[in-house]
């Protein structure tokens, strides 16, 4: 029987006044396909409020005008309950001006903050590709991220990180695909992975919920769960049997304007309080699929 996640209790949301797609870097993605300003900002709000109504804390950063993705707030940086924080440093440049305002803000609240590179010097760290599950930081790494950077994490803040290749360019980034639900559920999609990480998720995680291709591509991965609730951009009435099995409430939110941006729920909002504890190693360890 899993036990309630360690984190997740708060998140920084970024509100969408500048949600644009002006380029295209992901399947999802199409300029001929905008966003309803008033629309997003509604959903939005509705998913701010579906966290808060969870018990849920949320911090809100305003979005700058020149960086119509940093809506998706779950790449900023990766911040922990140990007071660090790793700056993502994206992989395409349009993206990167986000993180000037990233660091700020995680520096003006407190955390003490790492970078893996900037500028496109050094390894490429984006982090919706980083979640604590089990024993370790389980990192995606391939689209986005770059192998480099797990050493760094893992040196960086003496952790054990367990990487996962990502083989599926509409999964680019581990969010997508993996969703810890408590300490030893997730939902999984493992045809986003290579052969050998698929092997290692299923060693990494003792009880997988497989997502079908249908829910995968609906976004059900890309969900978070708030003390006892889910909230979910979809949710089959099989999945919805297993999370109520699981004695989770689930609360289905329409994200719509912000799929156009290849990204939901998950996507929209960045834990601030994952907790390292678990995965903690003198020295450090990355561990790489074979
Ligand atoms: N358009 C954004 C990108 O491609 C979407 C990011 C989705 N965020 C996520 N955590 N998966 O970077």
């Amino acid at each position: 029987m899993g036990q309630p996640l360690a984190w997740g209790r708060r998140y920084l949301m970024v509100r969408p006044d500048h949600f644009r797609i002006d380029y295209v870097i992901n399947p999802y993605m199409s300029t001929q396909d905008q966003p309803d300003p008033e629309l997003a900002l509604k959903q939005w709000d509705s998913l701010r409020q579906a966290i808060i109504d969870a018990g849920g804390e949320v911090e809100v950063l305003d979005q700058r005008a020149d960086s119509p993705d940093m809506v998706y707030a779950m790449n900023l940086g990766l911040g922990t309950a140990q007071g660090r924080a790793m700056l993502s440093h994206m992989r395409f440049e349009p993206r990167r001006k986000e993180s000037l305002t990233a660091a700020e803000w995680f520096t003006e609240h407190g955390f003490e903050l790492g970078r893996t590179g900037g500028d496109g010097v050094g390894p490429h760290f984006e982090s919706g590709d980083a979640f604590v599950f089990g024993d370790s930081l389980v990192v995606g790494y391939g689209p986005r991220t770059e192998a480099d950077a797990l050493k760094h994490l893992a040196t960086d803040w003496n952790i054990r990180v367990r990487g996962l290749r990502i083989a599926h360019e509409g999964m680019y980034h581990l969010d997508l695909p993996f969703c810890p639900i408590d300490s030893t559920h997730a939902l999984v999609y493992p045809a986003a992975f290579d052969a050998a990480g698929q092997a290692e998720l299923f060693g990494i995680v003792p009880d997988p919920i497989v997502l079908t291709d249908e829910e995968a591509f609906a976004f059900s991965g890309n969900s978070l769960v708030v003390n006892q609730t889910v909230i979910m951009p979809a949710c089959s009435p099989r999945l919805r049997e297993v999370m109520t099995g699981l004695g989770l409430r689930v609360v289905v939110l329409d994200l719509s304007e912000f799929h156009k941006g290849g990204g939901s729920a998950r996507c929209l909002t960045n834990p601030l309080d994952f907790d390292l504890a678990a995965a903690g190693v003198a020295g450090g360890e990355v561990v790489l699929p074979a």
